[in-house]
Formats: structure tokens, C-alpha cells, sequence
């Protein structure tokens, strides 16, 4: 895979150009996320720590953005998605990003930092390093307060900070944990639960039984 190399000045040029994609709020939340990426990134990826910088900054670029433009980007990059996803509006911005991040920011990105922006928030199965860390950092990065987002940032930490751990085998844990907490939301909620958040899930579960791999 051709890999971009990324340097701290064009770490920081990115930094102030997602700016205008973002609301005040979600550019903090953006910023706490590229900040825990790259803290992951250092335990998991040291050599792809800016990298994982430019997917955190890039991620949420359309989340501002209503249904009709979602749709809009969807027919203008050739996004194919399912209907039920349009009761799901909040899934589509991982797509949109994406995309919008390979146009727009055409210079900061190779595919691994696009893959990282696509699964984001559903998550898939066979989920590499790199995506589980840029999913991971934007559930527990530290603005978060959602109650399952601190109970995931504890078990997480705590984890790390325990003596012996395989870290890499945390690592699942934790996205199986994650996905648990999400699944049961929105089975309280009585809302669909996404196919791929299923089987990123599944997939988990087996490379921890062992079962694959
Ligand atoms: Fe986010």
C-alpha cells in the first residue's frame, strides 16, 4: 500500500484548514480526538502516528451536514448505500468524509487514512490497527462524558495500566466492550443495528477465541 508521509508542519497546516469543515464544538471534539489517536498511535502504530493525526482531523468534515447534502455527496461520489440507512442519518458522515477528504485534502491522505475516516463509526470486520485506533480515539477521547464513553476510557486505561497485559489483546477487548455498549443502546432505543457493526463485533470475538488467525 503506498503510504503518505506526513510531517509535523503539514500536521499542522491540516490542523487549521478542517477548521472551516467543523462548528466550534465538533473542532474541539476533532482536536481531543487527534490528540488520543496519536497517544494510541504511540503505543500501537508509532510509525504511522501522523497519519493517524490526519484521519482523526478529517473524520467528522460532514458531520455538519444535513440529509439532502449527505445525499448529494453520496450521488456526486458514486456512494452507493442502503435505504435503510436514510433512517440512520447520523452514518452516513463516516461515507461522506471519506470521500470529501480524498478531494479536498487530496495531499494529506493515502488509503489507510481514508479506511480510518470510512469505519469510524461502524466500525467492519477485520478492522486493522489503524481504523480500531481512529474508532477507539473518538469514543474516549477526554471531552467525552457519555457515560459509556468513561466506562470504555477506564476499562481501557485501566487495562493498559495492569501488570502482564497483552496489549494488543486489550486492544480487542476494548472493541468488543465498545460495541457492546453501542449494540445495547440501541436495542434501548429500539433503533437498527448496522450489519457492519455486527461483524466487526463477530470478527473480534473469534481472532480473541483464537479462532482465526
Ligand atoms: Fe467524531
Amino acid at each position: 500500500m503506498e503510504r503518505i508521509e506526513l510531517t509535523d508542519e503539514m500536521i499542522s497546516v491540516l490542523r487549521e484548514r478542517v477548521r472551516d469543515y467543523l462548528k466550534p464544538k465538533r473542532y474541539l471534539h476533532t482536536l481531543a480526538v487527534e490528540e488520543e489517536a496519536a497517544r494510541l498511535g504511540g503505543m500501537f502504530l508509532p510509525e504511522r502516528v501522523n497519519a493517524l493525526r490526519a484521519a482523526a482531523l478529517l473524520h467528522d468534515i460532514t458531520k455538519r451536514d444535513d440529509l439532502e447534502k449527505q445525499l448529494q455527496y453520496c450521488s456526486e461520489f458514486g456512494i452507493i448505500y442502503d435505504v435503510s440507512e436514510k433512517s440512520s442519518p447520523k452514518l452516513f458522515h463516516a461515507k461522506t468524509a471519506a470521500a470529501l477528504a480524498r478531494r479536498d485534502f487530496a495531499e494529506f491522505v493515502d488509503d489507510e487514512i481514508v479506511s480510518g475516516i470510512r469505519w469510524h463509526t461502524t466500525g467492519r470486520a477485520e478492522m486493522t490497527t489503524f481504523e480500531s485506533i481512529v474508532y477507539l480515539a473518538d469514543y474516549i477521547e477526554k471531552t467525552r462524558t457519555f457515560p459509556d464513553c468513561v466506562e470504555l476510557r477506564r476499562y481501557f486505561w485501566d487495562g493498559v495500566a495492569s501488570p502482564g497485559v497483552d496489549l494488543a489483546e486489550h486492544l480487542k477487548k476494548t472493541m468488543v466492550k465498545s460495541f457492546d455498549l453501542t449494540i445495547g443502546n440501541l436495542i434501548e432505543e429500539n433503533s437498527p443495528i448496522d450489519r457492519d457493526t455486527v461483524a466487526a463485533r463477530n470478527r473480534f470475538i473469534l481472532e480473541l477465541r483464537e479462532d482465526v488467525n
